[in-house]
């Protein structure tokens, strides 16, 4: 396919109302990541030297997604609902231009891979004029069915329009098709709205293509690649079936996952070899993990980056921003955010380090908690390598501790603590012999007192 240019217009128009949301239905999120994101990183995965993305009316936040992922997208307004060759249509500025290959693509159709798009545009670069994509579907009802004779794809009966032979087909149309760029919009202009739902068909473009002599063609995917998403249960679906795709995927790079169906990925997250996720680990976005780090049960990280031999949890929280070099041990009920631990730094137990830089081989004690944020503003707490600090200490920010510095259990440190200083700032322990005793008599009597009050 090198070589051909290639245009793919995604249709993220509809409002998806059975999802019952606030949010279109393409914001709605799979793998940590908008539908609409998934198709648009698919179509550039599969080559697209311009893409497109068709939009309801006022939808800037589906627009603003589409410009984030894919600055050079071109935004288009479907201003009004009249079918899907018309949906295609409202890229019409896109399509005017040159083009080898024209792809449409549906937004609410997540887990497409690119594969199977070079798949469906293979065809084109053998003179076809239209492949659609089809698939084998347990109950057809609803969907377009593909009508071929022998490889040739004739055409596409919508099921509104389908005689009782045709609705016994079960090779149905995913809604994914691929156009020759120079009869594109030739073809779409044809299509007219005389059926029964007085919409503008896409897929009459196959019927008009063989009437002016054109090949056509169909290739296929599975069923579970073309699932669109149209409610919040099949939205379940297709997290699911991409939560299986990304666990094989990573126990195929060399990971461990001890009980695969508890570990949540991101589309995004990267692993190393030989590294160990035990169960209920939860991946969102942004996270990167190098080679032997041991992802003990529980953890969740988001916008983390785990150099080698790192090991964090049970029970971890790595929040965005977090960097940990080598060796870094972070142990149960720890969190974690916008802070860089050097090489070996141990934080192991009940901690909350944010705002933060932690210098080689320092330890943070138990309960060591960076007070970062006063209500207003953020400060950071910058810690020199192979510090020492006591358990349940506060670390008031903004605040230095000096390389090689000692810093006494349960301390408030208000002030910068200078290199290679011991500094304790707690109240001083009072000790008096025999006050115990004293303390409980008069406690007894008290209380006996109250109580005989009572029975009078
Ligand atoms: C379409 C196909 C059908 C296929 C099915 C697969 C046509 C005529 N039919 O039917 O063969 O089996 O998809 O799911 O193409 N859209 C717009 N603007 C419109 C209409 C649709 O943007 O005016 C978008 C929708 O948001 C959706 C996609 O196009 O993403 C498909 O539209 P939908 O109405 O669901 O088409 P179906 O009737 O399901
Ligand atoms: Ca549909």
């Amino acid at each position: 396919m090198s070589g051909r240019s290639l245009l793919v217009i995604v249709l993220a128009a509809g409002e998806g109302t059975r999802m019952k949301s606030r949010l279109p239905k393409v914001l709605h999120k799979v793998a940590g990541f908008s539908m609409v994101r998934h198709v648009l990183a698919a179509a550039n995965a599969a080559g697209a030297t311009r893409l497109a993305v068709v939009v309801g009316p006022g939808r800037e936040d589906v627009a603003a997604e589409a410009r984030a992922v894919a600055p050079g997208a071109e935004v288009c307004v479907q201003t009004e609902r009249l079918g899907t060759a018309h949906a295609v249509l409202a890229a019409r500025a896109a399509l005017a231009q040159p083009a080898d290959d024209v792809l449409v693509l549906y937004a609410d159709t997540p887990l497409v891979r690119p594969e199977t798009l070079l798949a469906l545009r293979a065809p084109l670069a053998a003179g076809a004029a239209v492949a659609a994509l089809g698939f084998q579907a347990e109950d057809p009802t609803g969907y377009g069915r593909l009508i071929m004779e022998g490889d040739e794809l004739v055409a596409i009966r919508e099921e509104k329009e389908a005689t009782p032979t045709e609705k016994t087909i079960d090779f149905c149309n995913a809604g994914l098709m691929a156009l020759s760029g120079a009869h594109a919009l030739a073809l779409l202009d044809a299509v007219r709205n005389e059926n029964s739902k007085g919409e503008y068909y896409l897929t009459d473009v196959v019927e008009i293509a063989r009437d002016q002599g054109l090949a056509t063609a169909a290739a296929q995917a599975s069923v579970e690649e073309v699932a669109g998403v149209n409610s919040r249960v099949q939205l379940a679906e297709a997290e699911a079936i991409l939560q299986r795709r990304l666990r094989v995927a990573a126990m195929e790079g060399g990971v461990t996952l001890v009980a695969p169906e508890t570990v949540f990925f991101s589309a995004d997250t990267k692993l190393g070899r030989d590294v160990v996720v035990e169960p209920h680990v939860v991946f969102g976005p942004g996270v990167s993990v190098a080679d032997d780090v041991v992802i003990h049960a529980f953890c969740h990280l988001e916008g983390a980056t785990l150099e080698s031999g790192v090991s964090i949890g049970p029970y971890a929280r790595l929040r965005p921003g977090t960097r940990l070099e080598r060796d870094v041990r972070i142990g149960n009920f720890v969190e974690t955010k916008a802070s860089h631990l050097e090489r070996g730094v141990k934080v192991n137990h009940l901690s909350y380090v944010g705002d933060a830089h932690v210098g080689e081989g320092s330890n943070l004690g138990a309960g060591t908690i960076t007070c970062n944020y006063d209500g207003y503003s953020k400060f950071k707490t910058q810690i020199g390598a192979n510090v020492f600090v006591g358990v349940h200490s506060a670390l008031v920010a903004p605040v230095t501790i000096g390389a090689g510095a000692y810093v006494g259990t349960g301390s408030v440190i208000t002030d910068d603590v200078p290199a290679d200083s011991l500094a304790i700032a707690r109240g001083r322990q009072v000790t008096k012999d025999g006050r115990g005793a004293d303390l409980r008599a008069r406690l007894a009597a008290a209380k006996a007192a109250q109580t005989d009050k009572g029975k009078v």
